[in-house]
């Protein structure tokens, strides 16, 4: 028989845990033994307005099944605030997901300045404070889970978000850096991008299709990749309705064209171009950027042939 993963003796946070997808995972996470700080501004769908009844129908719904919960109402723009709420009441901080959110879709030519704002402050930044503060007490104790929450707009695009999906491919980046800092702390950070009938998706994910993307159907998900036994570090996982897989960017082979010095064109550019574009030759897949680089001199350099260009010692090893 399996044995059941448990939480015992963690503290996590679930931001805009009042409803929707992160009202499951603070249920579950509770369930299974983690006490839960669960944080929800109470806003409406746009950001705007503030209600403490979602948060309270949460840690209520948690006690009653003799879970281990306490309510926090602030903005995770006020994340200092929200990882106190843990240090307070519980003296530490094992695991914070990242989920809280707001839309405000517009076409692109209609976005206002508070349309990109407001999303950008309660994605990106939000995200940004809450986890900047729980940073050094996970890095000091040598184990932290984070979890980002992007969205397959960001990672695809979609009609009407632009603002939405720039800040949601935002947290990838976010997440890749963090991942590299983290490392060697036992403090692992990956991305979820769910798709769940919510206020968020009403009318945007059909009713029927609502039976199958339950938000509830995400949160094993995303409790397996805060649990200690995940040792998965900087990957995004996309899932719905309890169907889950992992995402990465794919670059080309690529084509390096300079010959020697000062040979090197626009034309050269143009009859490359199928060439550089081609995905189906040797897609190459980085897990940071000096990697990336390193394979980047190295095809410059094999192609200029010029064996006394020594590589930069700076990319020798991710050689
Ligand atoms: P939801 O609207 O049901 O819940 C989001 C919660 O976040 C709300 O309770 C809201 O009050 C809270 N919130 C908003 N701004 C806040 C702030 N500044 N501070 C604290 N709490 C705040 O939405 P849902 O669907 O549960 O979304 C959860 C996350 O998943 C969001 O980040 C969303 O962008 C993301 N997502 C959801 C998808 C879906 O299919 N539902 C698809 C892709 C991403």
């Amino acid at each position: 028989a399996r044995s059941l993963l448990r939480f015992d003796g963690r503290v996590a946070i679930v931001t805009g845990a009042g409803r929707g997808i992160g009202r499951d995972y603070a249920l579950l996470l509770a369930s299974r033994g983690a006490k839960v700080v669960v944080n929800d501004l109470g806003v409406d769908l746009t950001g705007l307005g503030k209600n403490s009844k979602p948060v309270d129908e949460v840690v209520q719904t948690i006690k009653s099944f003799g879970g281990i919960a306490v309510p926090n109402y602030d903005s995770v723009e006020d994340g200092e605030k929200v990882i106190k709420t843990a240090i307070d009441n519980f003296g530490r901080i094992d695991i914070l997901v990242n989920n809280a959110g707001i839309i405000r879709d517009k076409s692109f030519s209609r976005i206002s300045d508070l349309d990109w704002d407001l999303v950008h402050k309660v994605h990106l930044r939000g995200s940004f404070m809450c986890t900047r503060a729980a940073w050094p007490y996970m890095k000091q104790q040598k184990y932290g889970r984070i979890i980002m929450t992007s969205s397959t707009s960001g990672l695809y695009g979609n009609f009407g978000q632009s603002n939405y999906s720039a800040a949601k491919l935002g947290l990838v980046g976010f997440m890749n850096t963090l991942a590299l800092e983290g490392q060697k702390y036992n403090v692992f950070c990956n991305t979820i991008v769910p798709a769940a009938l919510s206020r968020l998706t009403q009318g945007l994910i059909p009713e029927e299709v609502g039976e199958i993307f339950k938000p509830e159907y995400i949160a094993p998900v995303v409790c397996y990749m805060c649990h200690e036994n995940c040792t998965e570090n900087g990957v995004v996982i996309e899932s719905a309705g309890g169907w889950a897989a992992k995402v990465r960017l794919q670059k080309s082979g690529g084509v390096a064209m300079r010959k020697a010095e000062n040979t090197f064109s626009i034309e050269d550019v143009q009859s490359n171009w199928d060439a550089i574009t081609d995905m189906t030759c040797n897609p190459l897949y980085h897990t940071s950027a000096s990697e990336a680089t390193a394979h980047t001199v190295k095809l410059i350099l094999e192609k200029l042939n010029d064996s006394s260009k020594p590589i930069p010692t700076s990319f020798e090893s991710a050689i």
